[in-house]
């Protein structure tokens, strides 16, 4: 496994591999970018082309290409793998072990089912099926793009071709397209169906989902399912090796450039939505799929995207998704806007994007265009009574407590004081105590870059170290950089620790680092290369400013010490030992007065 992972990794290039997905600036010998695992203004996220990885020092994450595509498409390790070999053209089937076999056949089984059900829908039985399509207002060309098909009404159809395509029943039942029936003889789970394959974000097939046929499902049941209750519309494949639910997007493998060239992705609730609106030419659009939003769908969208526009049903489930929906995204730093039906549209029935589509061409466009505010959405699902109830306003200050943005956060203040005519100060401190409801699995996600970081001292450290490192001459006795401080002062603001990793990356001989500093020091030689070419000014202010931050921590840090010497010394009424201290805490007090002084001029 290990050698298979090092071929790959041989022939693909680390930086060649990422340009499509982030912009990559030069920097030195390394290449920097923003990035695209935590929003950020500037770039902090180095590719280095000679050690082969990636690393971001806003949000402390690395690694290699692996990890990189792992991370970024939000798939698992043999999926990831699967991709890497097919750029590398390193046949996974040959150096694999049965754990790869096993895996690849499930790519191999869904696609070759996709074929079947396309067939199908081509034969006798299939042309009832490709009328109810077209009655849909599909088009040929429509059905065939996104590879739509039929699963006969057969119970081992699909089964039997299979078998004759050479896949075992094991592998067969282990991608979810049968199942063993009460009898104990295995069955296909999807049987007089319309058929939608379901990509990942690589267009390979997972699974499908089916829908079932108009009178396949007469009142009361005649179809059962599995379980004797009646025949839902929807099947979805099961959850399998390649196929998870939470994570993929239908569509996505088709609109993620359109998604990622606008930045924008418009939400909608099912997949006759998302093919209805994509073929009346909204191309930024995706779908989940048999399961309700989960925060990392949403994840995969922003990594691409800042504004996401909810376009779900317009019935009360509709509306009730649409809030949930609202909530994770404005919690994970989105713009997030609703598509509202148009009044003139009210009363026609029409109960989805995919209706307004056939009845209306054109018209999901222009309400697009017309989306508002999640915030202006919830003043009028909240606000609109004459007399505004205590409760519905304490809703939206909720829904406003949940925003990401300290920002927006504080226009939407501004915006509910001017509406309710309650003044804004009285807001905020209702705001403060209510219960934030967000949606759970946001919060408790670390979507917060500041999460993952490490303590400031570190970061403080680890930044300034890369800049000493970077121009040395600036630093040295001759450089003569009285602002910026020397070497040795610098040095002396660090903890032993990062001291030996100065050293060690300033070249000094004979310095043994622990495995844990050499790890750092690593990192830290890749940031170095991107500061080398820093303008020289900049380098200095900044050196600068991190040494005033990083002796203020120092000297809190000893007063802190001190407080609890004093505390200690008043116990022990040692009042010798108190009057040092104090003294002592005084002119600490007094060091950290100036160094704060220093920051306003
Ligand atoms: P809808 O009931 O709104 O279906 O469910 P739809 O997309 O409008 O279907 P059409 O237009 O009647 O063909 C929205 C989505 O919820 C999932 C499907 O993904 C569906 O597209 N769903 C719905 C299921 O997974 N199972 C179901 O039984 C129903
Ligand atoms: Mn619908």
């Amino acid at each position: 496994m290990s050698d298979t992972v090092q071929q790959i990794k041989e022939k693909l290039d680390l930086a060649v591999f990422l340009k499509p997905y982030l912009q990559l600036v030069p920097a030195g010998k390394n290449f920097k970018a923003r990035c695209p695992f935590h929003q950020e203004k500037s770039a902090s996220f180095i590719v280095s082309p000679e050690k082969q990885v990636w690393h971001c020092f806003g949000c402390n994450t690395g690694g290699d290409i692996l990890s990189f595509v792992m991370k970024y498409e939000n798939i698992e390790f043999l999926e990831a793998l699967k991709i890497l070999a097919e750029k590398a053209g390193v046949d996974l089937q040959r150096f694999g072990n049965s754990d790869q076999k096993k895996f690849n056949i499930l790519y191999d089984i869904n696609q070759a089912a996709v074929k079947f059900f396309q067939e199908a829908l081509r034969h006798a039985q299939g042309k009832q099926v490709m009328d109810y399509l077209i009655q849909r207002g599909l088009k040929p060309e429509t059905i065939s793009d996104f590879e739509i098909g039929f699963a006969p009404d057969s119970f081992d159809a699909l089964l039997q071709y299979l078998i004759k395509s050479r896949f075992s029943t094991a592998d067969i039942e282990r991608a979810g397209l049968i199942f063993k029936s009460q009898r104990g003889n295995y069955i296909d789970r999807f049987r007089n169906r319309v058929m939608f394959p379901l990509r990942n974000a690589f267009g390979k097939v997972v699974g499908f989902t089916g829908r079932i046929l108009p009178g396949a499902a007469p009142q009361g049941g005649a179809s059962l399912a599995q379980d004797g209750r009646e025949t839902p519309k929807y099947v979805n494949s099961p959850e399998t090796q390649i196929f998870n639910k939470s994570k993929i997007l239908f569509g996505f493998d088709k609109t993620k450039s359109a998604i990622r060239d606008s930045k924008s992705a418009v939400l909608v609730e099912g997949q006759m939505d998302l093919i209805m609106a994509w073929q009346d030419g909204i191309q930024n659009i995706i779908a989940t799929s048999g399961t309700a939003l989960t925060v990392d769908h949403l994840k995969a969208i922003r990594r691409i995207a800042d504004n996401l526009i909810v376009a779900f049903d317009q019935d009360e489930a509709g509306q009730a998704a649409t809030e949930k929906a609202i909530d994770m995204a404005d919690a994970m730093d989105f713009s997030t806007k609703v598509m509202m039906l148009k009044p003139e549209l009210a009363n026609q029935n029409l109960k989805d994007p995919a209706d307004i589509a056939k009845a209306h061409p054109g018209a999901l466009a222009v309400m697009l265009q017309e989306s508002q505010p999640s915030m202006i959405y919830y003043f009028s699902r909240y606000l609109s009574k004459p007399k505004i109830a205590k409760q519905d306003l304490r809703a939206v200050l909720v829904k406003i407590k949940n925003i990401y943005s300290p920002v927006e956060k504080s226009k939407w203040l501004k915006e509910l004081a001017n509406k309710t005519k309650v003044d804004e100060k009285s807001l905020i401190e209702e705001m403060e105590v209510l219960q934030d409801s967000g949606p759970s699995g946001v919060a408790e996600e670390n979507n917060s870059p500041q999460a993952q970081s490490l303590p400031r001292k570190d970061l403080l450290s680890q930044r300034i170290i890369s800049l000493v490192v970077a121009r040395k001459d600036l630093f040295s006795a001759k450089g003569g950089s009285a602002s910026g401080g020397k070497i040795e002062e610098v040095s002396s603001t660090l903890t032993p620790a990062y001291q030996k990793v100065l050293s060690y990356l300033n070249g000094e001989v004979g310095v043994e680092l622990p495995a844990q500093h050499k790890t750092v020091a690593d990192l830290l030689s890749l940031r170095v290369s991107v500061d080398a070419s820093t303008d020289e000014e900049k380098i200095r202010d900044e050196a600068k400013e991190l040494l005033r931050q990083l002796q203020l921590e120092n000297y809190k840090d000893q007063r802190l010490i001190l407080k609890s010497a004093i505390e200690q010394a008043e116990n022990a009424g040692d009042e010798i030992k108190l009057a040092v201290a104090l003294s002592e805490f005084d002119k600490i007090s007094k060091q950290i007065q100036t160094l704060n002084n220093q920051a306003k001029t």
